[in-house]
């Protein structure tokens, strides 16, 4: 068959599939990324504050780790720049010489991030890198030393071996004694963790539901979006919190031409977010190559910002 575009084939080939399953990375449209803003917001949504304590109170020891006065920062997915502007603000007050490249998908996003960044520190050279990091890490290969940071517990999204693959891939792009800071989100208490991906307010539900009504804007589909329901469930043992969404009916639904049958209670699974401890993040780097590892967790030890070099 015919697909119209990579959305059309990703979500009609995972919805073909045994166990139906979407990439998580088609939640975020505009009204996803929009939604997403709110859960960084949420009460129960407690990454970002612990990231953002950690780069108030630790840049200077972080930066500790990087024997460099002039450098280069790439951020991978960079979105808005809020919290890194608060890392970067004190590398520039500390006396660095450092240029800043932010990656991302969005160019929407790419722009708030420019103008909230120089807005906080005017002098900062500031490269803007559109496009997706697994086509535009090529780019700045060349440049050195650099600090690449991949922020937000972004890396959760990744299941499994699939996360080593990934720090195998940047570290790829990295020369020896660069660094590469990860925010990881850590195991903790479940019930924390359960209560951060369903929200009192319900902004998670429409976040994974919005997923179907993309697809019905997108590309034609019929989704009725009151006959499923959302499904957060965390696996303790494993650290892994899954998004499904479970049809409430027997049902079928048109994507375009397509028409893809759910059977009453089937589950369409939409996310994975793994939560780490610091052993298995020092065996995933060991893994991908890294030789050194050094975390800064916030007070609560709930999210750390890991330091991997080359
Ligand atoms: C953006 C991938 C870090 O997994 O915590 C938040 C996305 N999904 N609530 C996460 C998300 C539901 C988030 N990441």
């Amino acid at each position: 068959m015919e697909y119209r575009n990579e959305f059309e084939k990703d979500v009609i080939q995972g919805l073909r599939q045994p166990q139906k399953s979407l990439s998580s990375k088609y939640l975020y449209d505009e009204k996803g990324d929009s939604l997403f803003q709110q859960i960084m917001n949420l009460e129960e949504y407690y990454l970002p504050e612990c990231e953002l304590e950690i780069l108030r109170n630790q840049t200077l020891e972080i930066a500790k780790t990087f024997p460099f006065e002039r450098f280069d920062v790439v951020e991978l997915g960079a979105g808005d720049g809020s919290k890194t502007l608060h890392f970067l603000k004190q590398l520039v007050e500390a006396g660095k010489e450092i240029t800043y490249y932010p990656m991302d998908i969005s160019e929407k996003v790419l722009e708030t991030n420019q103008r909230l960044v120089s807005q906080a520190i005017p002098n900062l050279p500031i490269c803007p890198v559109h496009g997706d990091y697994f086509k535009t890490l090529e780019s700045i290969k060349r440049l050195h030393p650099k600090m690449m940071l991949f922020m937000g517990s972004n890396i959760g999204n990744y299941p499994n071996s699939t996360a080593v693959n990934f720090l195998k891939l940047v570290g790829g792009y990295m020369q020896p004694n660069d660094l590469l800071l990860v925010g990881i989100d850590l195991r903790k208490n479940p019930n924390t963790i359960v209560n951060a991906y369903n929200d009192n307010k319900g902004i998670t539900r429409e976040f994974n539901l919005n997923l179907l009504k993309r697809i019905n804007r997108e590309l034609n589909g019929t989704f009725q979006l009151s006959d499923f329901d959302h499904y957060p469930y965390y696996d303790p043992i494993a650290g892994i919190m899954y998004s499904y969404l479970v049809s409430l009916k027997h049902q079928s639904v048109k994507i375009g031409p397509e028409t893809i049958q759910f059977r009453k209670h089937e589950l369409l699974h939409t996310e994975v977010s793994q939560k780490y401890s610091l052993e298995e993040i020092e065996a995933m780097s060991k893994q991908a190559g890294f030789r050194q590892v050094d975390h800064f967790l916030d007070s609560k030890e709930h999210f750390t910002i890991s330091a991997l070099k080359k």
